[in-house]
């Protein structure tokens, strides 16, 4: 078979140990597999590149993307989704893997009802994909994360400062949550659950009552019950997301006028996503690729392949991506006992 692939959205660790496992389990079929560039662009533009054994020797251990990302969407350009159809029928392309979040698999979704046999991949270090217990990226972020904030805890208290270290995630919790409570953290402010200043406050000045600095762990998208600290610029993506970013250093600015205590911020940003996979990352996305390969060998279409305990699954993609995995309240309730 001829198979196309692509990585789209953010990059995240473990993204090329997926390409690896298409290219070695197709191989064993005889399938050609292309690979399309920089995602839907790639696909719009007819921008591919074969992918043999050979292009995809020594990639397993490398973040980022060998077939670079983007986040464009077919559906917000003009015949869009008509060039995609076009390109997938002059390369011959019989199914296509997009490896992506919610917003790739969304222009998937759309293009298998469409007609086209697709396969999808969950990528995303947000974890906020529903239908998947875990996507790959995720444990690198937060091992990322959690060294972090172990760093931070021996300068903090060596200063008696406090630390807010602002995590990605977006509009989920997952990392914050995970990295927090693996680092130990002071507080842990998620947006799925609107924060109280003061609580924050009282949490920091017990951790200094107790001798040691706070460190407290905030998500992007976290926000305070009251409405301050709104910091968005509102700029947004071909998807419609606002770009997320500022909440840390806002905080720390209200947390050293509050506490009287000096207090830094730290913007994790990027660095969560580079880098190469964690064993986890690495094991589950090469399962995810061997997976896609069988259901596209199987007649599958308009599913993406997804971890359920330890077992790889098949689930509809218009289930995986009808609504967000949020961190729900008892998660949180379980970071709380750690607080102050
Ligand atoms: O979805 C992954 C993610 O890293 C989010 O956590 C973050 O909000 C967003 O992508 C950042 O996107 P960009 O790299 O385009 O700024």
């Amino acid at each position: 078979m001829r198979i196309g692939i692509l990585t789209g959205g953010g990059d995240c660790p473990g993204l090329n140990a997926v390409i690896r496992a298409v290219v070695r389990k197709g191989a064993g079929h005889g399938d050609e597999v292309v690979g399309f560039r920089d995602g839907w662009r790639g696909v719009l533009d007819a921008d591919s590149v074969p992918l043999d054994l050979a292009a995809v020797r020594g990639i397993l251990p490398r973040g980022g993307t060998v077939l670079g990302t983007s986040r464009t969407n077919p559906y917000a350009v003009d015949g869009g989704p008509e060039r995609v159809l076009a390109t997938l029928e002059r390369l011959g392309i019989e199914a296509l893997i997009p490896i992506g979040g919610e917003d790739t698999l969304g222009v998937a979704t759309r293009l298998g009802e469409a007609g086209v046999r697709v396969v999808g991949v969950p990528k995303t270090i947000d974890n906020d994909l529903d239908a998947t217990d875990y996507t790959f990226g995720f444990d690198t972020a937060v091992g990322v994360a959690m060294e972090a904030i172990d760093r931070l805890h021996t300068t903090g208290d060596s200063h008696h400062r406090t630390l807010v270290v602002e995590v990605m995630g977006r509009h989920a919790g997952w990392i914050a949550l995970h990295a927090g409570m693996a680092g130990g953290a002071s507080v842990v402010l998620i947006p799925e659950h609107p924060f109280d200043v003061d609580a924050v406050v009282e949490h920091c000045r017990h951790r200094f009552a107790s001798g040691f600095s706070p460190i407290v762990v905030v998500s992007e998208g976290a926000a305070p019950r009251d409405g301050s600290l709104r910091t968005s610029s509102g700029a947004t993506d071909a998807f419609g997301h606002v770009r997320l970013g500022g909440i840390g250093p806002a905080l720390a600015a209200v947390l050293e006028e509050r506490t009287g205590r000096e207090s830094r911020a730290v913007v994790l940003g990027h660095v969560q996503r580079g880098g190469t996979p964690s064993p986890f990352d690495r094991v589950l996305a090469t399962r995810f690729g061997l997976a896609a390969v069988d259901a596209v060998h199987d007649g599958a279409t308009g599913i993406m392949v997804a971890l359920r305990g330890t077992d790889i699954v098949r689930v509809r993609l218009s289930e995986a991506t009808a609504q967000l995995k949020l961190v729900p309240p008892e998660r949180y309730a379980e970071a709380e006992v750690f607080f102050g």
